[in-house]
Protein backbone atom coordinates (compact mmCIF):
# COMPACT_ATOMS: atom_id res chain seq x y z
CA UNK A 1 0.00 0.00 0.00
CA UNK A 2 1.17 3.56 -0.71
CA UNK A 3 1.28 6.23 1.65
CA UNK A 4 -1.68 8.17 -0.06
CA UNK A 5 -3.96 5.23 0.20
CA UNK A 6 -2.23 4.87 4.37
CA UNK A 7 -3.58 8.11 4.64
CA UNK A 8 -6.71 7.53 2.89
CA UNK A 9 -7.37 4.69 5.28
CA UNK A 10 -5.89 6.82 8.54
CA UNK A 11 -8.75 9.60 7.55
CA UNK A 12 -11.98 8.73 9.84
CA UNK A 13 -14.07 8.47 6.51
CA UNK A 14 -11.85 5.94 4.99
CA UNK A 15 -11.40 4.41 8.04
CA UNK A 16 -15.18 3.67 9.19
CA UNK A 17 -16.01 2.96 5.93
CA UNK A 18 -13.12 0.20 5.54
CA UNK A 19 -14.48 -1.34 9.73
CA UNK A 20 -18.32 -1.13 8.48
CA UNK A 21 -18.11 -2.58 4.83
CA UNK A 22 -15.87 -5.77 6.46
CA UNK A 23 -18.28 -6.32 9.13
CA UNK A 24 -20.67 -9.14 8.98
CA UNK A 25 -23.78 -7.73 8.97
CA UNK A 26 -22.43 -4.65 6.93
CA UNK A 27 -22.63 -0.89 8.15
CA UNK A 28 -22.28 2.54 7.73
CA UNK A 29 -22.73 5.63 9.61
CA UNK A 30 -25.19 8.34 8.57
CA UNK A 31 -22.95 10.61 9.93
CA UNK A 32 -21.02 10.21 6.05
CA UNK A 33 -24.46 11.04 4.25
CA UNK A 34 -23.38 14.95 4.49
CA UNK A 35 -21.59 16.66 2.17
CA UNK A 36 -22.37 19.34 -0.36
CA UNK A 37 -24.92 16.80 -2.15
CA UNK A 38 -26.48 15.34 1.49
CA UNK A 39 -26.73 18.60 2.62
CA UNK A 40 -29.05 19.69 -0.25
CA UNK A 41 -30.85 16.44 -0.41
CA UNK A 42 -31.56 17.28 3.54
CA UNK A 43 -32.93 20.51 3.02
CA UNK A 44 -35.09 18.79 0.35
CA UNK A 45 -35.71 16.38 3.10
CA UNK A 46 -37.10 19.06 5.63
CA UNK A 47 -39.47 20.26 2.41
CA UNK A 48 -41.40 16.88 1.87
CA UNK A 49 -45.45 16.51 2.53
CA UNK A 50 -43.68 13.53 4.10
CA UNK A 51 -41.48 14.52 6.94
CA UNK A 52 -43.80 15.60 9.47
CA UNK A 53 -40.72 16.41 12.09
CA UNK A 54 -39.49 19.51 10.57
CA UNK A 55 -43.17 21.40 10.82
CA UNK A 56 -44.09 19.65 13.92
CA UNK A 57 -41.18 21.94 15.84
CA UNK A 58 -41.90 24.98 13.45
CA UNK A 59 -45.44 24.19 15.02
CA UNK A 60 -44.65 24.01 18.75
CA UNK A 61 -42.27 27.06 18.39
CA UNK A 62 -44.94 29.08 16.93
CA UNK A 63 -47.84 27.97 19.44
CA UNK A 64 -45.15 28.49 22.46
CA UNK A 65 -42.90 30.67 22.00
CA UNK A 66 -44.02 32.81 24.71
CA UNK A 67 -43.34 29.78 27.62
CA UNK A 68 -40.51 28.40 25.73
CA UNK A 69 -38.50 31.55 26.79
CA UNK A 70 -40.34 31.75 30.15
CA UNK A 71 -38.88 27.95 30.44
CA UNK A 72 -35.55 29.24 29.94
CA UNK A 73 -35.96 31.16 33.54
CA UNK A 74 -33.70 33.69 32.64
CA UNK A 75 -32.70 36.73 34.81
CA UNK A 76 -31.91 40.39 33.95
CA UNK A 77 -28.21 40.16 33.27
CA UNK A 78 -29.84 37.76 29.82
CA UNK A 79 -28.13 34.77 28.83
CA UNK A 80 -27.03 33.09 26.34
CA UNK A 81 -28.60 30.77 23.61
CA UNK A 82 -25.95 28.42 21.78
CA UNK A 83 -27.25 26.26 18.93
CA UNK A 84 -25.58 23.52 18.33
CA UNK A 85 -25.69 21.97 14.28
CA UNK A 86 -28.06 25.55 13.44
CA UNK A 87 -28.71 24.65 9.76
CA UNK A 88 -30.42 27.14 8.36
CA UNK A 89 -32.64 28.66 11.34
CA UNK A 90 -35.39 28.66 10.26
CA UNK A 91 -37.22 27.72 13.35
CA UNK A 92 -34.83 29.25 15.27
CA UNK A 93 -35.89 32.49 14.09
CA UNK A 94 -39.32 32.43 15.58
CA UNK A 95 -37.59 32.37 18.82
CA UNK A 96 -35.21 34.81 18.40
CA UNK A 97 -37.64 37.58 16.89
CA UNK A 98 -39.81 36.79 20.03
CA UNK A 99 -37.15 37.30 22.14
CA UNK A 100 -36.39 40.61 20.60
CA UNK A 101 -39.57 41.71 20.62
CA UNK A 102 -39.96 41.12 24.47
CA UNK A 103 -36.48 42.94 24.64
CA UNK A 104 -34.35 39.97 26.67
CA UNK A 105 -30.70 40.07 26.75
CA UNK A 106 -29.47 37.41 24.86
CA UNK A 107 -26.37 36.65 22.70
CA UNK A 108 -27.45 34.14 19.92
CA UNK A 109 -24.39 31.43 19.62
CA UNK A 110 -25.24 29.34 16.51
CA UNK A 111 -22.74 26.58 16.22
CA UNK A 112 -21.61 24.33 13.12
CA UNK A 113 -18.92 22.33 11.86
CA UNK A 114 -19.20 24.16 8.66
CA UNK A 115 -17.77 27.67 8.39
CA UNK A 116 -20.22 27.82 5.52
CA UNK A 117 -23.12 27.17 7.47
CA UNK A 118 -22.26 29.59 10.13
CA UNK A 119 -21.03 32.24 7.37
CA UNK A 120 -24.78 32.23 5.72
CA UNK A 121 -26.33 32.08 9.13
CA UNK A 122 -24.68 34.86 10.17
CA UNK A 123 -25.17 36.92 7.42
CA UNK A 124 -28.82 36.47 6.92
CA UNK A 125 -29.52 37.28 10.32
CA UNK A 126 -27.69 40.23 10.12
CA UNK A 127 -30.30 41.33 7.01
CA UNK A 128 -33.15 39.79 8.70
CA UNK A 129 -32.48 40.66 12.92
CA UNK A 130 -30.21 43.61 12.58
CA UNK A 131 -30.77 44.17 16.32
CA UNK A 132 -30.04 40.70 17.13
CA UNK A 133 -26.12 40.17 18.93
CA UNK A 134 -25.47 37.26 17.10
CA UNK A 135 -21.92 35.38 17.43
CA UNK A 136 -21.43 32.20 15.06
CA UNK A 137 -18.94 29.68 16.52
CA UNK A 138 -17.02 27.17 14.02
CA UNK A 139 -15.72 23.96 15.56
CA UNK A 140 -16.56 20.57 17.63
CA UNK A 141 -19.83 20.86 20.19
CA UNK A 142 -17.74 20.46 22.67
CA UNK A 143 -14.76 22.22 22.17
CA UNK A 144 -16.39 25.32 21.80
CA UNK A 145 -19.25 24.82 24.55
CA UNK A 146 -15.95 24.77 26.18
CA UNK A 147 -14.51 27.81 25.42
CA UNK A 148 -17.39 29.73 25.59
CA UNK A 149 -17.67 28.78 29.57
CA UNK A 150 -14.72 30.52 29.81
CA UNK A 151 -15.63 33.47 28.17
CA UNK A 152 -18.93 34.58 29.72
CA UNK A 153 -20.22 33.47 33.29
CA UNK A 154 -23.75 34.32 32.00
CA UNK A 155 -26.45 31.73 32.14
CA UNK A 156 -26.52 29.39 28.81
CA UNK A 157 -29.21 27.86 27.39
CA UNK A 158 -28.18 25.50 25.00
CA UNK A 159 -30.61 24.14 22.01
CA UNK A 160 -30.09 20.59 19.99
CA UNK A 161 -33.56 20.76 17.42
CA UNK A 162 -34.53 18.39 14.75
CA UNK A 163 -34.49 15.01 16.93
CA UNK A 164 -30.53 15.02 15.83
CA UNK A 165 -29.97 13.17 19.28
CA UNK A 166 -32.46 9.97 17.18
CA UNK A 167 -29.44 9.32 15.41
CA UNK A 168 -27.70 7.98 18.08
CA UNK A 169 -28.36 4.65 20.03
CA UNK A 170 -29.22 5.07 23.50
CA UNK A 171 -25.78 4.41 25.08
CA UNK A 172 -24.65 7.42 22.52
CA UNK A 173 -27.33 9.77 23.05
CA UNK A 174 -26.45 9.19 27.50
CA UNK A 175 -22.42 9.62 26.37
CA UNK A 176 -23.01 13.08 24.79
CA UNK A 177 -25.91 14.16 27.37
CA UNK A 178 -23.26 13.41 30.20
CA UNK A 179 -20.16 15.26 27.67
CA UNK A 180 -22.64 18.63 27.62
CA UNK A 181 -23.72 17.97 31.37
CA UNK A 182 -19.47 18.22 32.40
CA UNK A 183 -19.21 21.72 30.67
CA UNK A 184 -22.55 23.24 31.76
CA UNK A 185 -22.48 25.02 34.82
CA UNK A 186 -25.59 24.65 37.53
CA UNK A 187 -27.66 26.92 36.56
CA UNK A 188 -27.58 26.18 32.43
CA UNK A 189 -30.33 24.50 30.63
CA UNK A 190 -31.06 22.09 27.32
CA UNK A 191 -33.83 22.56 25.10
CA UNK A 192 -34.36 19.51 22.56
CA UNK A 193 -36.53 18.04 20.59
CA UNK A 194 -37.47 14.60 20.53
CA UNK A 195 -39.55 12.74 17.64
CA UNK A 196 -42.24 10.95 19.34
CA UNK A 197 -44.20 7.07 18.63
CA UNK A 198 -46.72 7.34 16.84
CA UNK A 199 -48.73 5.61 13.78
CA UNK A 200 -46.12 3.39 12.00
CA UNK A 201 -47.32 4.22 9.32
CA UNK A 202 -46.30 7.73 9.76
CA UNK A 203 -43.07 7.30 10.59
CA UNK A 204 -42.20 4.51 7.54
CA UNK A 205 -43.36 7.38 4.69
CA UNK A 206 -41.45 9.80 6.73
CA UNK A 207 -38.27 7.84 6.00
CA UNK A 208 -39.57 6.62 2.31
CA UNK A 209 -40.96 9.58 0.66
CA UNK A 210 -42.43 8.96 -2.77
CA UNK A 211 -40.53 11.46 -4.90
CA UNK A 212 -37.22 9.07 -3.46
CA UNK A 213 -35.50 11.96 -2.14
CA UNK A 214 -34.78 10.05 1.38
CA UNK A 215 -33.25 6.83 -0.95
CA UNK A 216 -30.83 9.30 -2.87
CA UNK A 217 -29.90 10.93 0.36
CA UNK A 218 -29.40 7.27 1.86
CA UNK A 219 -27.77 6.21 -1.39
CA UNK A 220 -25.12 9.41 -1.11
CA UNK A 221 -23.21 7.63 1.19
CA UNK A 222 -22.39 4.89 -1.71
CA UNK A 223 -21.71 7.81 -3.89
CA UNK A 224 -18.88 9.83 -1.05
CA UNK A 225 -17.30 6.39 -1.22
CA UNK A 226 -16.98 6.33 -5.19
CA UNK A 227 -16.26 10.06 -5.36
CA UNK A 228 -13.51 10.17 -2.07
CA UNK A 229 -12.52 6.97 -1.91
CA UNK A 230 -12.08 5.78 -5.20
CA UNK A 231 -15.42 3.05 -5.30
CA UNK A 232 -17.33 1.63 -8.29
CA UNK A 233 -20.78 1.38 -6.61
CA UNK A 234 -23.54 0.94 -8.50
CA UNK A 235 -26.70 3.01 -7.15
CA UNK A 236 -28.80 0.97 -9.00
CA UNK A 237 -28.20 -1.98 -8.06
CA UNK A 238 -28.85 -1.01 -4.72
CA UNK A 239 -32.18 -0.05 -2.92
CA UNK A 240 -33.35 2.10 -0.34
CA UNK A 241 -35.61 -0.07 2.65
CA UNK A 242 -37.02 1.22 6.14
CA UNK A 243 -37.90 -0.29 8.66
CA UNK A 244 -39.58 0.75 11.97
CA UNK A 245 -40.51 -1.19 15.15
CA UNK A 246 -42.61 -0.16 17.17
CA UNK A 247 -42.11 -1.04 20.34
CA UNK A 248 -38.88 -0.07 20.37
CA UNK A 249 -39.29 3.25 18.81
CA UNK A 250 -36.33 2.51 16.71
CA UNK A 251 -36.64 3.23 12.66
CA UNK A 252 -33.68 1.61 10.39
CA UNK A 253 -32.75 2.67 7.30
CA UNK A 254 -30.62 -0.16 4.80
CA UNK A 255 -29.19 0.19 1.31
CA UNK A 256 -29.88 -3.73 0.27
CA UNK A 257 -28.23 -4.99 -2.92
CA UNK A 258 -30.63 -6.42 -5.57
CA UNK A 259 -27.89 -8.86 -7.01
CA UNK A 260 -25.07 -11.09 -6.42
CA UNK A 261 -21.84 -8.13 -7.16
CA UNK A 262 -18.32 -7.06 -5.96
CA UNK A 263 -17.33 -3.47 -5.46
CA UNK A 264 -13.61 -2.77 -5.80
CA UNK A 265 -12.30 0.30 -2.91
CA UNK A 266 -9.04 1.16 -4.58
CA UNK A 267 -8.45 3.79 -2.21
CA UNK A 268 -8.47 1.17 0.40
CA UNK A 269 -7.06 -1.49 -1.30
CA UNK A 270 -10.53 -3.79 -0.54
CA UNK A 271 -13.34 -5.71 -2.77
CA UNK A 272 -16.30 -5.91 -0.75
CA UNK A 273 -18.62 -8.42 -1.90
CA UNK A 274 -22.24 -8.38 -1.41
CA UNK A 275 -24.80 -11.82 -1.76
CA UNK A 276 -28.29 -10.91 -3.15
CA UNK A 277 -30.22 -9.13 -0.77
CA UNK A 278 -27.36 -8.62 1.51
CA UNK A 279 -27.79 -5.03 3.72
CA UNK A 280 -25.88 -2.21 4.56
CA UNK A 281 -27.42 -0.50 8.10
CA UNK A 282 -27.10 3.13 7.38
CA UNK A 283 -29.33 5.03 9.73
CA UNK A 284 -31.49 5.08 12.86
CA UNK A 285 -33.78 7.39 13.66
CA UNK A 286 -34.94 6.74 17.32
CA UNK A 287 -38.33 7.94 18.27
CA UNK A 288 -39.71 8.54 21.84
CA UNK A 289 -42.21 8.43 24.63
CA UNK A 290 -41.58 9.97 27.90
CA UNK A 291 -40.57 7.64 30.26
CA UNK A 292 -37.45 7.03 27.74
CA UNK A 293 -36.68 10.27 27.80
CA UNK A 294 -37.20 10.83 31.00
CA UNK A 295 -34.63 8.05 31.56
CA UNK A 296 -32.23 9.67 29.24
CA UNK A 297 -31.88 12.28 31.01
CA UNK A 298 -31.89 10.86 34.50
CA UNK A 299 -28.92 8.11 33.36
CA UNK A 300 -26.88 11.68 32.11
CA UNK A 301 -27.40 13.39 35.27
CA UNK A 302 -30.66 15.35 34.14
CA UNK A 303 -34.80 16.11 34.86
CA UNK A 304 -36.75 16.86 32.65
CA UNK A 305 -37.98 20.71 34.01
CA UNK A 306 -41.25 21.18 31.29
CA UNK A 307 -42.17 20.04 27.37
CA UNK A 308 -44.07 21.60 24.84
CA UNK A 309 -45.82 19.84 22.08
CA UNK A 310 -47.50 20.31 18.52
CA UNK A 311 -50.61 20.10 18.00
CA UNK A 312 -50.73 16.70 16.49
CA UNK A 313 -48.75 15.47 19.47
CA UNK A 314 -45.63 14.04 16.74
CA UNK A 315 -42.99 15.37 18.54
CA UNK A 316 -41.78 17.10 21.69
CA UNK A 317 -39.27 19.83 23.10
CA UNK A 318 -38.26 19.18 26.27
CA UNK A 319 -36.13 21.56 29.00
CA UNK A 320 -33.71 19.70 31.00
CA UNK A 321 -32.01 21.06 33.98
CA UNK A 322 -29.01 19.69 35.37
CA UNK A 323 -30.02 17.03 38.86
CA UNK A 324 -29.43 18.30 42.07
C1 LIG B 1 -30.94 14.61 10.92
N1 LIG B 1 -31.84 13.53 11.34
C2 LIG B 1 -32.51 13.86 12.59
C3 LIG B 1 -32.78 13.07 10.28
C4 LIG B 1 -33.70 11.95 10.84
O1 LIG B 1 -34.91 12.17 10.84
O2 LIG B 1 -33.19 10.94 11.28
C5 LIG B 1 -32.01 12.54 9.08
C6 LIG B 1 -32.89 11.88 8.05
N2 LIG B 1 -32.74 10.67 7.58
C7 LIG B 1 -33.68 10.42 6.69
N3 LIG B 1 -34.48 11.44 6.63
C8 LIG B 1 -34.02 12.41 7.47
Amino acid sequence: MNSKDQNVLLCTFGKEVNEGLTAFPKYLSSKFFYDELGDKLFQQIMDLPEYYLTNAEFNIFQLHKTDILKSFDTDREGFDLVELGAGDGKKTKVLLRELLEKEYSVTYHPIDISKNAIDGLVSNLEQELPSLSVQGQVGEYFEVLDRLQHISDRKKVIMVLGSNIGNLLHPRAIQFLKKLNAVMHPDDLIFMGFDQKKHPQKVLDAYNDKSGVTAAFNKNVLARINKELGGNFDLDAFTHWEVYDPESGTAKSYLVSTKKQTVDIDCLSIQVHFEAWESIHTEISQKYDDDTVKWLAEESGFEISEWFTDENKYYKNYVFKKSE
